[in-house]
């Protein structure tokens, strides 16, 4: 049976390297994963990524092309590959819109909930993994020097912001487990990795 699940939390949270371990442990218990992200997650998702992260533009406009790039990844990769048994697994989904450009940027809640009912009014996920943790700590991580980063390249225009963004992003996101509690686990991401990845197996162990 497929499933689709996203993995969300503030940026510094760690979220993007649990879900590549995430990811090769349902591998190795034979599902046929597929890993992507958002924005992102097809070609058109990409170019659209690089002017997300890089170029400055109103808030609106950040949205919209947000909810532009998802309609594309919804319909290449996600429904497909659900439609032929795979799991899902997106690094960021709708959750990011209403957590970053409604509780971040302040856009209007209800402009997003019609966006969303637009984009994907029959499509949620299963079940999303929210890396909860401090803003302060998550500064600290994205704070690191490029060089240790996994991903070694620089800050772009969202990780750029200041801690009362981050703060505003993070209890968006606790909105939205408010509002939708039943496909959500809250995941202290302040934790060792170490024990991090021991939650992970005991909700592996369940789904
Ligand atoms: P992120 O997963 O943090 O990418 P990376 O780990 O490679 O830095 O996602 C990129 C940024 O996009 C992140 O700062 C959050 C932002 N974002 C939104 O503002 N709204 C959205 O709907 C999505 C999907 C992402």
């Amino acid at each position: 049976m497929s499933k689709f699940i996203t993995f969300e939390g503030v940026d510094g949270a760690g979220k993007s390297t649990h879900l590549a371990w995430f990811a090769d442990v349902l591998r190795r218990r034979g599902l046929d994963v597929v890993v992507t992200r958002e924005p992102g997650g097809t070609p058109l998702g990409e170019q659209l990524r690089e002017i997300l992260l890089n170029r400055n533009m109103s808030i609106g406009t950040e949205a919209l092309l947000m909810f532009a790039a998802r309609l594309e990844h919804i319909e290449q990769v996600i429904k497909p590959a659900l439609l032929a048994g795979k799991w899902v697994i997106s690094d960021r989904f709708s959750d990011a819109s209403f957590a970053y450009q409604g509780g971040g940027r302040g856009l209007n809640w209800e402009k997003l909930s019609q966006l969303e009912q637009w984009v994907h009014p029959d499509l949620q996920p299963d079940l999303t993994l929210f890396f909860d943790v401090p803003v302060e700590v998550a500064r600290q991580r994205l704070r690191a020097p490029a060089s240790t980063r996994p991903d070694n390249v620089s800050l772009d225009r969202f990780e750029q912001e200041q801690a009362d963004f981050f703060e505003r992003v993070r209890a968006g996101y606790h909105r939205r487990v408010q509002e939708h509690p039943q496909r959500y686990i809250v995941i202290d991401a302040a934790q060792t990795l170490e024990k991090v990845k021991q939650k992970l197996e005991e909700i592996i162990s369940i789904i």
